[in-house]
């Protein structure tokens, strides 16, 4: 292939489509009123461009269909389970495998045996479930990246690292008999979707090692990092991103993955264990919580898919495609003068919105009017991850706002097409011309926890400077 072609064109052909409804902006306008300002609530057939996420919402190939009609249903040992156990033995290096029905049932298993009041857990970033289960159990969570990383405007390699000498320190301070486990999640989802270093994974592991704590690894977008590393990282350009990816995870005494992400399937989870004595806790609570340890919470269909789906995300030419696709979108957005966070992720592009709609104060989610604007002018839906999401009150009521006012356009795997992303581009263009005309939001519902997903805007009317 030409390394033309090989810069972005979608390396698959579409065999069966789902139509879109095309809709006009008053409608738009109307629907999104009538959801709140919160584009959680809307009916996704309204939907023209659907960001909101990449997990669970890639397209299966027809290897994976007909996985699908070859599942074993049996309850114990079925093949499709044999399948997905050898695939996942072969990745990992790991002796214990367990399914689940999606990544937090992993984590509640795991983090519910490590957990409990008075232990420490440890990570680059702890993805939002990832906190919630750990801290379910009474235990703390505590993020390290290097500083660099937090200024979405640094242009460096491996923003995702995970910061070894505050890690030391903690050790120190907090004892090692008491962190339960560092977790390295890659790539750091909540961190911009910013890759891990190989360097920085195995400098981890020594330290792991020499005190004697448990390295997890939270990888369900490893494919997607081991791509960042075999184009970054000296060392690595020869090596398949397949063989990457198994170096790293080897690295780890345990591996939590939704495979909802690069396990390419709309459902399901991993969990796996080096320890033979653990693998008994997990499977324990497997089997009550779960179902029983050969199809977790799957059935035999689910694993056929998966155990295709680990073997099709290794693809070069996918990973290609999949990288400089997200690139594309982030790149052309930068050239447009739109702020977006730098360098671009795997997964997704953040717009800064508290830059790019400098007008709105924070206490008026800029974030947000960007997600209402992109819906719209296009139909597009995506998430503010800011003060909307991460916001807190202090005992005036007053907001305290979160560290940036980000717009996460997250991208499912293997659904748009180019000219589905040149027409987003298209809409930024809208946003551009209007952006100074824009008025904020305020919250006129929220519910106690997680308030994103449920609240009900509205917007401010004021005059626009
Ligand atoms: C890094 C990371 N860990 C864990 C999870 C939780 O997985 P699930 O949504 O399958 O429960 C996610 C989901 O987005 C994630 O990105």
């Amino acid at each position: 292939m030409s390394e033309k072609m090989r810069t972005l064109t979608e390396p698959f052909k579409i065999k069966m489509v789902e139509p879109l409804k095309v809709t006009t902006e008053e409608y738009r306008k109307n629907v999104l009123k009538k959801a709140g300002y919160n584009p959680f609530l809307l009916s996704s057939s309204d939907v023209f461009i659907d960001f909101l996420t990449d997990s669970g919402t890639g397209a299966m190939s027809d290897k994976q269909w007909s996985g699908i009609m070859m599942g074993d249903e049996s309850y114990a040992g079925a093949r499709s389970w044999e399948h997905l156990e050898s695939v996942v033995k072969d990745l990992t290096g790991m002796p214990y495998i367990l399914p689940t029905h999606q990544g937090r049932a992993a984590e509640r298993i795991l983090y519910g045996i490590l957990g409990g009041k008075d232990k420490i857990f440890i990570s680059n970033t702890h993805f939002d479930t990832t906190r919630a289960n750990i801290e379910f159990t009474g235990a703390t969570a505590i993020d390290i990246v290097y500083d660099e990383a937090k200024n979405p405007e640094t242009d460096l390699p491996f923003k995702g690292n995970i910061h070894l000498e505050q890690l030391q320190e903690l050790i120190k301070k907090h004892g090692k008999e008491n962190i339960a486990a560092v977790v390295l999640t890659v790539t750091n989802n909540s961190s911009g979707g910013q890759p891990v270093s190989m360097a920085n994974a195995k400098a981890l592991k020594k330290i792991c090692t020499d005190n004697n704590i448990l390295l997890v690894i939270d990888g369900c977008r490893v494919a997607e990092n081991a791509y960042f590393i075999k184009h970054r990282e000296d060392g690595y350009a020869d090596k398949s991103c397949k063989e990457i990816a198994q170096e790293m995870l080897n690295l780890g005494d345990a591996f939590i993955m939704s495979a909802k992400k690069d396990g390419m399937v709309n459902m399901g989870g991993l969990l796996t264990v080096k320890d033979e004595a653990l693998s008994v806790k997990c499977k324990n609570l497997l089997i009550i919580s779960e179902g029983f340890t050969t199809y977790g919470g799957l059935s035999g269909r689910d694993m056929e898919a998966l155990a295709i789906g680990l073997t099709e995300v290794f693809d070069e030419d996918y990973l290609h495609y999949r990288i400089r696709s997200t690139a594309y979108l982030g790149e052309k957005l930068k050239a447009k003068g739109v702020p977006v966070v730098w360098p671009i992720g795997g997964h997704a592009v953040y717009v800064d919105a508290k830059q790019l709609y400098s007008n709105i104060p924070v206490d008026q989610y800029p974030g947000q009017a960007l997600v209402c604007d992109l819906y719209t002018k296009g139909g597009i839906r995506c998430v503010e991850i800011g003060s909307l999401m991460f916001g807190k009150y202090d005992d005036n009521g007053k907001l305290i706002p979160a560290t940036n006012e980000l717009v996460r356009l997250a991208i499912p795997r293997r659904v748009y097409t180019q000219s589905h992303i040149d027409y987003v581009l298209d809409i930024f263009d809208d946003i551009l011309a209007l952006k100074n005309q824009t008025t904020g939001y305020k919250i006129t519902y929220e519910p106690p926890f997680l308030r994103h997903f449920t609240a009900r805007l509205d917007k401010i009317n004021y005059s626009i400077k």
